[in-house]
Protein backbone atom coordinates (compact mmCIF):
# COMPACT_ATOMS: atom_id res chain seq x y z
CA UNK A 1 0.00 0.00 0.00
CA UNK A 2 2.76 2.50 0.97
CA UNK A 3 4.63 1.68 -2.35
CA UNK A 4 1.18 2.81 -4.38
CA UNK A 5 0.88 5.91 -2.39
CA UNK A 6 5.08 6.57 -3.40
CA UNK A 7 3.53 5.74 -6.91
CA UNK A 8 0.47 8.10 -6.58
CA UNK A 9 2.86 10.68 -5.22
CA UNK A 10 5.73 10.49 -7.31
CA UNK A 11 3.58 10.57 -10.57
CA UNK A 12 2.29 13.96 -9.03
CA UNK A 13 5.14 15.42 -9.38
CA UNK A 14 6.06 13.79 -12.74
CA UNK A 15 2.92 15.43 -13.10
CA UNK A 16 4.33 18.78 -12.80
CA UNK A 17 7.41 17.81 -15.25
CA UNK A 18 4.78 17.99 -18.52
CA UNK A 19 5.40 21.87 -19.24
CA UNK A 20 8.95 20.88 -19.88
CA UNK A 21 7.95 17.84 -21.95
CA UNK A 22 8.19 16.86 -25.63
CA UNK A 23 4.76 16.45 -26.64
CA UNK A 24 4.99 17.47 -30.14
CA UNK A 25 7.38 14.79 -30.68
CA UNK A 26 5.34 12.49 -28.81
CA UNK A 27 2.11 13.73 -31.28
CA UNK A 28 2.96 12.48 -34.43
CA UNK A 29 3.82 8.84 -34.48
CA UNK A 30 4.75 5.37 -32.35
CA UNK A 31 6.98 2.78 -31.29
CA UNK A 32 6.15 0.51 -28.47
CA UNK A 33 2.94 1.67 -26.71
CA UNK A 34 1.62 -0.28 -29.42
CA UNK A 35 3.48 -3.47 -28.37
CA UNK A 36 2.81 -2.87 -24.92
CA UNK A 37 -0.98 -2.48 -23.31
CA UNK A 38 -1.83 0.15 -20.69
CA UNK A 39 -1.33 -1.92 -17.42
CA UNK A 40 -4.18 -1.49 -14.98
CA UNK A 41 -4.72 1.25 -13.78
CA UNK A 42 -2.54 3.41 -16.32
CA UNK A 43 -4.13 6.39 -17.01
CA UNK A 44 -3.78 9.08 -19.77
CA UNK A 45 -2.15 11.64 -17.38
CA UNK A 46 0.38 8.65 -16.22
CA UNK A 47 1.06 7.89 -19.82
CA UNK A 48 1.60 11.31 -20.81
CA UNK A 49 3.83 12.13 -17.49
CA UNK A 50 6.01 8.74 -18.60
CA UNK A 51 6.78 10.64 -22.08
CA UNK A 52 7.07 14.30 -20.23
CA UNK A 53 10.08 12.41 -18.35
CA UNK A 54 11.42 12.40 -21.70
CA UNK A 55 12.14 16.24 -21.81
CA UNK A 56 13.74 16.89 -18.48
CA UNK A 57 17.25 15.41 -16.58
CA UNK A 58 16.61 11.34 -15.80
CA UNK A 59 17.03 10.61 -12.17
CA UNK A 60 20.42 9.44 -11.26
CA UNK A 61 20.75 5.92 -12.90
CA UNK A 62 19.30 2.90 -10.72
CA UNK A 63 18.24 5.78 -8.04
CA UNK A 64 15.61 3.74 -6.52
CA UNK A 65 14.84 0.35 -6.04
CA UNK A 66 11.85 -0.88 -8.35
CA UNK A 67 8.89 0.11 -6.23
CA UNK A 68 5.96 -2.30 -5.91
CA UNK A 69 4.18 -2.68 -8.58
CA UNK A 70 0.13 -1.89 -8.94
CA UNK A 71 0.26 -5.51 -11.01
CA UNK A 72 0.40 -8.19 -8.72
CA UNK A 73 3.98 -9.14 -6.80
CA UNK A 74 5.80 -11.08 -8.56
CA UNK A 75 9.19 -12.59 -8.08
CA UNK A 76 12.67 -11.00 -9.22
CA UNK A 77 13.91 -12.24 -12.29
CA UNK A 78 16.92 -14.10 -12.71
CA UNK A 79 19.45 -11.76 -15.13
CA UNK A 80 22.04 -14.35 -16.76
CA UNK A 81 24.18 -14.68 -19.56
CA UNK A 82 22.64 -16.01 -22.77
CA UNK A 83 22.85 -19.49 -24.15
CA UNK A 84 22.13 -20.78 -27.18
CA UNK A 85 19.34 -22.92 -25.13
CA UNK A 86 17.79 -19.42 -24.52
CA UNK A 87 17.53 -18.73 -28.39
CA UNK A 88 14.36 -20.47 -29.55
CA UNK A 89 12.47 -18.36 -26.77
CA UNK A 90 14.61 -15.34 -27.35
CA UNK A 91 13.37 -15.72 -31.69
CA UNK A 92 9.52 -15.81 -30.27
CA UNK A 93 9.96 -12.88 -28.15
CA UNK A 94 11.33 -10.79 -31.06
CA UNK A 95 9.13 -12.58 -34.31
CA UNK A 96 6.16 -10.95 -32.21
CA UNK A 97 7.49 -7.62 -31.94
CA UNK A 98 8.51 -7.45 -35.52
CA UNK A 99 4.94 -8.99 -36.59
CA UNK A 100 2.90 -6.56 -33.94
CA UNK A 101 4.88 -3.83 -32.95
CA UNK A 102 6.80 -0.50 -34.17
CA UNK A 103 10.08 -0.86 -31.61
CA UNK A 104 11.65 -2.38 -34.20
CA UNK A 105 11.71 -1.42 -38.22
CA UNK A 106 12.34 -4.91 -39.06
CA UNK A 107 9.50 -6.18 -41.53
CA UNK A 108 10.08 -10.02 -42.09
CA UNK A 109 10.76 -11.84 -38.58
CA UNK A 110 14.05 -13.66 -38.18
CA UNK A 111 14.39 -17.01 -37.93
CA UNK A 112 15.85 -18.89 -35.19
CA UNK A 113 19.20 -19.35 -37.44
CA UNK A 114 19.38 -15.97 -38.19
CA UNK A 115 18.68 -15.14 -34.26
CA UNK A 116 21.68 -17.76 -33.62
CA UNK A 117 24.01 -16.22 -36.05
CA UNK A 118 23.31 -12.67 -34.90
CA UNK A 119 23.17 -13.92 -30.78
CA UNK A 120 26.92 -15.35 -32.05
CA UNK A 121 28.23 -12.34 -33.86
CA UNK A 122 27.33 -10.07 -30.41
CA UNK A 123 29.16 -12.62 -28.18
CA UNK A 124 32.26 -13.70 -30.16
CA UNK A 125 32.73 -9.76 -30.74
CA UNK A 126 32.65 -9.44 -26.84
CA UNK A 127 29.50 -8.00 -26.41
CA UNK A 128 26.98 -8.64 -23.49
CA UNK A 129 23.83 -10.58 -24.20
CA UNK A 130 21.45 -11.84 -21.22
CA UNK A 131 18.00 -13.09 -20.37
CA UNK A 132 15.97 -12.30 -17.23
CA UNK A 133 13.75 -15.79 -16.07
CA UNK A 134 10.82 -15.39 -14.35
CA UNK A 135 9.19 -19.15 -13.60
CA UNK A 136 12.01 -20.98 -15.47
CA UNK A 137 10.66 -18.87 -18.62
CA UNK A 138 12.64 -16.44 -20.75
CA UNK A 139 10.87 -13.28 -19.93
CA UNK A 140 13.10 -11.00 -21.86
CA UNK A 141 16.48 -10.08 -23.09
CA UNK A 142 18.79 -7.43 -23.96
CA UNK A 143 22.20 -7.08 -25.69
CA UNK A 144 24.81 -4.52 -26.21
CA UNK A 145 26.33 -4.39 -30.21
CA UNK A 146 28.36 -1.81 -31.74
CA UNK A 147 27.00 1.62 -32.51
CA UNK A 148 28.31 1.78 -35.92
CA UNK A 149 31.20 -0.08 -37.40
CA UNK A 150 33.81 2.31 -38.16
CA UNK A 151 36.51 2.25 -35.61
CA UNK A 152 36.67 5.21 -33.57
CA UNK A 153 32.98 4.06 -32.19
CA UNK A 154 34.25 1.40 -30.28
CA UNK A 155 33.75 2.84 -27.15
CA UNK A 156 30.15 3.34 -27.96
CA UNK A 157 27.55 0.39 -27.65
CA UNK A 158 23.64 0.36 -28.50
CA UNK A 159 21.47 -1.52 -26.94
CA UNK A 160 18.28 -3.84 -27.42
CA UNK A 161 15.90 -4.69 -24.97
CA UNK A 162 12.88 -6.94 -25.78
CA UNK A 163 10.20 -8.63 -23.43
CA UNK A 164 7.49 -11.16 -23.50
CA UNK A 165 4.41 -8.75 -23.64
CA UNK A 166 3.08 -10.80 -20.32
CA UNK A 167 5.85 -9.81 -17.96
CA UNK A 168 5.76 -5.89 -19.58
CA UNK A 169 5.48 -3.29 -16.84
CA UNK A 170 6.92 -5.24 -13.55
CA UNK A 171 10.40 -3.95 -13.34
CA UNK A 172 11.71 -6.53 -15.99
CA UNK A 173 12.87 -4.06 -18.31
CA UNK A 174 14.66 -2.17 -15.31
CA UNK A 175 16.36 -5.03 -14.09
CA UNK A 176 17.78 -6.14 -17.63
CA UNK A 177 19.10 -2.71 -18.76
CA UNK A 178 20.60 -2.15 -15.50
CA UNK A 179 22.35 -5.68 -15.33
CA UNK A 180 23.48 -4.40 -19.46
CA UNK A 181 24.86 -1.06 -18.34
CA UNK A 182 26.69 -2.75 -15.22
CA UNK A 183 28.14 -5.19 -17.51
CA UNK A 184 29.64 -2.64 -20.36
CA UNK A 185 30.97 -0.39 -18.15
CA UNK A 186 33.16 -3.43 -16.81
CA UNK A 187 33.69 -4.12 -20.62
CA UNK A 188 35.53 -0.58 -20.76
CA UNK A 189 32.35 0.93 -22.84
CA UNK A 190 32.29 4.79 -22.26
CA UNK A 191 28.46 5.37 -23.95
CA UNK A 192 24.56 3.45 -24.31
CA UNK A 193 23.12 4.97 -27.09
CA UNK A 194 19.47 3.47 -27.54
CA UNK A 195 18.03 4.07 -30.72
CA UNK A 196 14.04 3.83 -29.90
CA UNK A 197 11.47 3.13 -32.76
CA UNK A 198 8.49 4.88 -32.80
CA UNK A 199 8.40 7.97 -30.36
CA UNK A 200 5.05 6.79 -28.97
CA UNK A 201 7.08 3.38 -27.05
CA UNK A 202 6.59 5.13 -24.04
CA UNK A 203 7.68 1.38 -21.91
CA UNK A 204 10.38 2.31 -23.77
CA UNK A 205 11.42 5.81 -23.25
CA UNK A 206 10.18 5.09 -19.39
CA UNK A 207 12.86 2.19 -18.99
CA UNK A 208 16.01 3.92 -20.62
CA UNK A 209 14.68 7.30 -18.83
CA UNK A 210 14.83 5.33 -15.61
CA UNK A 211 18.43 3.76 -16.10
CA UNK A 212 20.21 6.96 -16.09
CA UNK A 213 19.22 8.12 -20.10
CA UNK A 214 19.11 11.58 -21.52
CA UNK A 215 16.99 12.61 -24.57
CA UNK A 216 19.00 13.61 -27.50
CA UNK A 217 16.51 13.69 -30.10
CA UNK A 218 14.35 12.20 -32.43
CA UNK A 219 14.28 11.69 -36.33
CA UNK A 220 11.00 12.65 -37.55
CA UNK A 221 9.42 10.02 -40.49
CA UNK A 222 12.54 7.97 -40.87
CA UNK A 223 10.62 4.56 -40.89
CA UNK A 224 7.37 3.12 -42.66
CA UNK A 225 5.49 0.22 -41.31
CA UNK A 226 1.98 -0.87 -40.90
CA UNK A 227 1.12 2.24 -42.95
CA UNK A 228 2.65 4.77 -41.14
CA UNK A 229 5.40 7.04 -41.05
CA UNK A 230 7.78 6.43 -38.00
CA UNK A 231 10.20 8.40 -36.04
CA UNK A 232 12.92 7.46 -34.09
CA UNK A 233 13.89 8.31 -30.64
CA UNK A 234 17.83 9.06 -29.51
CA UNK A 235 18.41 8.49 -26.07
CA UNK A 236 22.01 7.95 -24.19
CA UNK A 237 24.22 7.70 -21.00
CA UNK A 238 27.67 7.65 -19.73
CA UNK A 239 29.13 4.01 -19.12
CA UNK A 240 31.44 4.91 -16.01
CA UNK A 241 33.56 7.66 -16.45
CA UNK A 242 32.08 8.39 -19.82
CA UNK A 243 34.32 10.89 -21.69
CA UNK A 244 35.51 12.20 -18.18
CA UNK A 245 38.77 10.09 -19.24
CA UNK A 246 40.48 8.66 -21.76
CA UNK A 247 40.49 4.94 -22.42
CA UNK A 248 43.27 3.28 -21.41
CA UNK A 249 43.55 1.35 -24.73
C1 LIG B 1 10.40 -1.42 -23.31
C2 LIG B 1 10.30 -2.59 -22.34
C3 LIG B 1 11.58 -3.40 -22.44
C4 LIG B 1 10.16 -2.02 -20.92
O1 LIG B 1 10.27 -3.08 -20.00
P1 LIG B 1 9.29 -3.15 -18.74
O2 LIG B 1 9.73 -4.25 -17.86
O3 LIG B 1 7.91 -3.17 -19.24
O4 LIG B 1 9.60 -1.75 -18.04
P2 LIG B 1 9.65 -1.48 -16.48
O5 LIG B 1 8.51 -2.16 -15.81
O6 LIG B 1 11.02 -1.79 -15.97
O7 LIG B 1 9.39 0.08 -16.43
C5 LIG B 1 10.43 1.04 -16.47
C6 LIG B 1 9.85 2.41 -16.41
O8 LIG B 1 9.14 2.70 -17.60
C7 LIG B 1 7.78 3.02 -17.32
N1 LIG B 1 6.93 2.31 -18.27
C8 LIG B 1 7.05 1.03 -18.64
N2 LIG B 1 6.07 0.73 -19.53
C9 LIG B 1 5.34 1.85 -19.69
C10 LIG B 1 4.21 2.18 -20.47
N3 LIG B 1 3.60 1.27 -21.27
N4 LIG B 1 3.72 3.42 -20.38
C11 LIG B 1 4.31 4.34 -19.59
N5 LIG B 1 5.39 4.11 -18.84
C12 LIG B 1 5.90 2.87 -18.89
C13 LIG B 1 7.52 2.45 -15.94
O9 LIG B 1 6.53 3.22 -15.29
C14 LIG B 1 8.84 2.50 -15.27
O10 LIG B 1 9.03 3.75 -14.64
P3 LIG B 1 8.86 3.89 -13.06
O11 LIG B 1 9.59 2.74 -12.43
O12 LIG B 1 9.48 5.20 -12.78
O13 LIG B 1 7.41 3.79 -12.82
C15 LIG B 1 9.09 -3.49 -22.66
O14 LIG B 1 7.93 -2.72 -22.53
C16 LIG B 1 9.14 -4.10 -24.02
O15 LIG B 1 9.72 -5.17 -24.22
N6 LIG B 1 8.52 -3.43 -25.04
C17 LIG B 1 8.47 -3.91 -26.40
C18 LIG B 1 9.82 -3.88 -27.08
C19 LIG B 1 10.48 -2.54 -26.97
O16 LIG B 1 9.87 -1.49 -27.09
N7 LIG B 1 11.81 -2.59 -26.75
C20 LIG B 1 12.65 -1.42 -26.70
C21 LIG B 1 13.30 -1.27 -28.02
S1 LIG B 1 14.18 0.30 -28.08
Amino acid sequence: MLGVIARLVRNCALGRAIQYSVAPVIESRGCGVLDAPPARGMTAERIAAALAMTGVDAPSPFQRPHEASILPAMSAPEIRPTTEADLPAITAIYQQAVREGTATFELDPPDLAEMTRRYRALVDGGYPYFVAMLDGRVAGYAYAGAYRPRPAYRFTVENSIYLDPSFHRRGVGSRLLERLITECEARGFRQMIAVIGDSANAGSIGVHTRCGFKMIGTHPNVGLKFGRWLDTVMMQRDLGEGARSMPGK
